[in-house]
């Protein structure tokens, strides 16, 4: 039964409102029962169901029920495959109808701008697109059980250090062209039911406080129609927070702050449709649950341990391989260190699941009769090189036909609420992978880990494969690809770099005790590494097979396109190997014309295909103006220069096989304001004005003397190419002062150019 909330906002008193603006206690929204308001739930996640009882805490310190922890967002991220969260969101939302949870707390979309953040496990990508359409993924499979989804955290919550405080400094176009796009594109494909504010200031705001971000850009730009929630705690000034279009605060108990919206309401500091229009808009998504609420639904944690070792499988990236994977069931193989018993599989936190299962890869190796043995080589909370260790586990390696070593990063490393340190493994693991790999040439690392760390191991090895944080079902996943029964086919969503000092963000992450400065700008990740020319250990993108393909025959549907134009990219894929797999389509485009600032080349589409042997798809990808644009701050708006822009098609950004260009033209223009401090440069580079700056060239170069004999003196001090710089660089006000003209005659010049 649909409600009249307009209705319902007129019955409701002043004060009855504003308790609906703050939660009742960690979990619940508050009931007006008079009126037949229900409390609602909400949960985290994002990767499983962490419901707690009445004694919530978000940092997970009490026991919520027993749930599956699913792969996290890293490793999701990394199968590049929509229908994978979008099958992921189904099955939580389904868990979250059987046990009366209306919103799930996810998914987590902030950009990997560092690999030191400690939450990377939970966020998805370095780049917006990949965050932003795996998101809208997760986002309508959960919804589409009618249960809600809360994208969290908007905006620029790019680490854990300060993070309830910090001020993340960036331009607007590096907000616009990296930070939001993840929250745009699953705000207009998906409509998530709600939005979690950050903790900390963009520019000097609190995100709780921000109008400009909650509703000119939120819902005016991307047409956001649910309700703002708080991160936990991250309220600032709570009236400030109603007028900028935040709607519910939480954790409650919310007495005091609720009290304050009524009396800035009574003293006019506050308009009552303020309060209506965020009640209104918490009513609305309270309704929406309750009234399509599936009282049938079941939470089978046998099916969907089962659903987690699939998806696990599924999201796996074989980082290298000389042909020592997939194993035969029949070689001898030496497992070394303790995640195989005892596998990393999710990090710390408000999104820790009390797992309902959890099997290793040693014990599906027993369960399955494989030929394995077991060496601890170190423990998982180690970190100091153990020679003892090291030498049985070689030991080991050398009687076995291949080692498998189970590495990873520690719990005490990767969490919630602090950053890493630095982006290496516990020595012990390094000394130990180097030590087993001289041993045995035949030596596969698996790493368990929610973010890039360094291998410094990585060209002695066989074959790498990263598992991330897999969820429950990690060490059965691994079995399955180790010995081939499941076929890799994740690539990676975020770069490897070498080492820390290579990342863009280095100088400048976690920042001062105040602030920290987004300083490297749109070069995040592989826009960075490929501008620079930084060679990487793997690139953004990568990702490889037991099997091979390829891809042939790129079309476009025009080789033209202008700002109404809809482009439509196909692509052959093929796969030319020995068995079924998976191929990560990947479209890139590459502004020709050298607009400075831009990346070398941005990801814009991607799409995964399942091929089985010999088989052959075609797939359909659409470009529009916006994917050749970045956004230009003159305009207040996204701009692609007239030019040739490239489109490049491959299966990582360092391996691209196809490429075709296109022409585009334009109709809008840049607004020229033209003042003192204008250059002659930018007048020449706009046609409207380059022919009144160019006779005014002519007399400057005339009058700082390029006009001297050659061989003169005068020539010999000051070059033709130096006149000419100065005059490229001359700012108009200067112009007076070389003789050129009286002042009078520069303010008419102005004018005239603005005009
Ligand atoms: C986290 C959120 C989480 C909330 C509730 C906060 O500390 O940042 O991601 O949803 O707690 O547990």
């Amino acid at each position: 039964m649909a409600r009249d909330i307009k209705k319902l906002l007129s019955d409701l008193t002043l004060e009855e409102k504003a308790s609906l603006l703050g939660g009742k206690d960690f979990w619940h929204t508050k009931a007006v029962e008079r009126l037949g308001i229900p409390a609602i739930m909400v949960s985290d996640g994002p990767h499983g169901l962490r419901k707690q009882d009445q004694k919530g805490d978000h940092l997970g310190v009490n026991e919520s029920i027993e749930a599956v922890c699913f792969p996290a967002g890293c490793a999701t991220a990394a199968s590049f495959d929509r229908d994978l969260e979008r099958e992921l969101g189904e099955t939580i939302g389904n868990e979250c109808q059987a046990e009366d949870v209306a919103v799930v707390l996810g998914p987590a979309v902030n950009i990997k701008r560092s690999p030191l953040c400690g939450r990377n496990f939970e966020y998805f990508s370095e780049d917006p697109v990949v965050a932003g359409k795996m998101s809208a993924a997760y986002i309508r499979g959960v919804q589409s059980k009618n249960v809600g989804t809360s994208i969290k955290h908007f905006a620029l919550n790019n680490q854990e250090t300060r993070r309830m405080s910090v001020s993340a400094e960036a331009s607007e176009r590096t907000i616009r062209e990296i930070y939001f796009p993840a929250f745009e594109t699953a705000v207009k494909e998906a409509q998530p039911w709600s939005v979690m504010c950050s903790y900390n200031k963009i520019n000097g705001t609190y995100s709780s406080d921000n109008e400009w971000l909650l509703t000119q850009v939120l819902r005016d730009d991307w047409g956001f129609e649910g309700f703002v929630v708080t991160d936990w705690g991250a309220v600032d000034d709570r009236v400030q927070g109603v007028r900028a279009g935040l709607d519910l605060e939480m954790p409650g108990d919310t007495k005091a702050n609720d009290a304050k919206i009524v009396e800035a309401v009574k003293e006019g500091r506050l308009s009552e449709e303020a309060v209506d229009a965020c009640a209104g808009r918490i009513l609305e998504k309270i309704f929406s649950y309750l009234d399509k609420r599936d009282e049938t639904a079941v939470f089978d944690r046998e099916a969907d341990h089962k659903k987690a070792i699939d998806l696990a499988g599924r999201c796996a990236v074989l980082l290298q391989n000389d042909g020592t994977l997939p194993m035969k069931s029949d070689v001898k193989v030496a497992y070394i260190g303790e995640f195989a018993e005892t596998p990393r599989y999710q990090g710390g936190g408000s999104s820790h699941i009390h797992s309902h299962k959890v099997e290793s890869a040693l014990e599906s190796a027993k369960k399955k009769g494989r030929s394995v043995t077991y060496t601890k080589g170190f423990g998982i909370a180690d970190t100091a090189v153990d020679e003892a260790a090291i030498a049985e586990a070689v030991a080991a390696a050398k009687t076995a036909d291949v080692a498998v070593i189970f590495a990873g990063l520690p719990d005490s490393i990767e969490s919630e609420g602090y950053d890493r340190d630095d982006m290496k493994l516990p020595a012990c693991q390094d000394a130990l992978i180097a030590a087993v790999c001289a041993a045995q040439p035949r030596t596969v690392v698996v790493l368990h880990n929610g973010s890039p760390v360094e291998c410094p191991w990585a060209d002695q090895a066989a074959a790498v494969l990263e598992m991330y944080l897999g969820g429950e079902g990690v060490g059965e996943a691994t079995d399955r690809i180790l010995y081939g029964e499941v076929n890799p086919s994740g690539h990676l969503a975020e770069t490897f770099p070498m080492k820390l000092s290579d990342n863009p963000s280095y100088l400048n992450f976690p920042g001062t005790l105040r602030s920290v400065d987004y300083q490297e700008g749109v070069f995040v990740g592989y826009r960075y590494y490929e501008k620079k020319e930084l060679p990487v250990r793997w690139a953004f993108g990568h990702g490889l097979s037991y099997t091979t393909f390829s891809m042939n025959n790129l079309r476009l549907s025009t080789e033209e396109m202008d700002d109404d134009t809809t482009l439509t990219v196909t692509v052959d894929v093929t796969n030319t190997g020995k068995m079924a797999g998976a191929e990560v389509v990947q479209l890139y485009v590459a502004d020709k014309d050298g607009t400075p600032q831009r990346p070398l080349k941005e990801l814009k589409d991607f799409a995964k295909v399942d091929l089985a042997l010999g088989e052959t798809k075609t797939v359909t990808m659409q470009l529009t103006a916006r994917d050749l644009s970045y956004f230009e701050e003159d305009l207040g708006d996204w701009f692609a220069p007239s030019g040739t822009y490239e489109l490049q098609v491959g299966d990582a950004s360092d391996h691209i096989l196809l490429k075709k260009e296109i022409s585009f033209t334009t109709e809008k223009v840049v607004p020229l304001h033209v003042a003192g401090d204008t250059i002659t440069e930018e007048l020449l580079a706009n046609p409207k004005t380059a022919p009144v700056i160019q006779e005014l060239i002519k007399k400057g170069m005339a009058a700082m003397g390029g006009d001297a004999a050659e061989g003169s003196a005068a020539k010999e001090a000051i070059s033709d190419k130096m006149t000419k710089a100065m005059m490229l660089y001359m700012p108009l006000k200067s112009l007076p002062s070389f003789g050129t003209m009286t002042d009078e005659e520069l303010a008419g010049l102005i004018a005239k150019l603005n005009g």
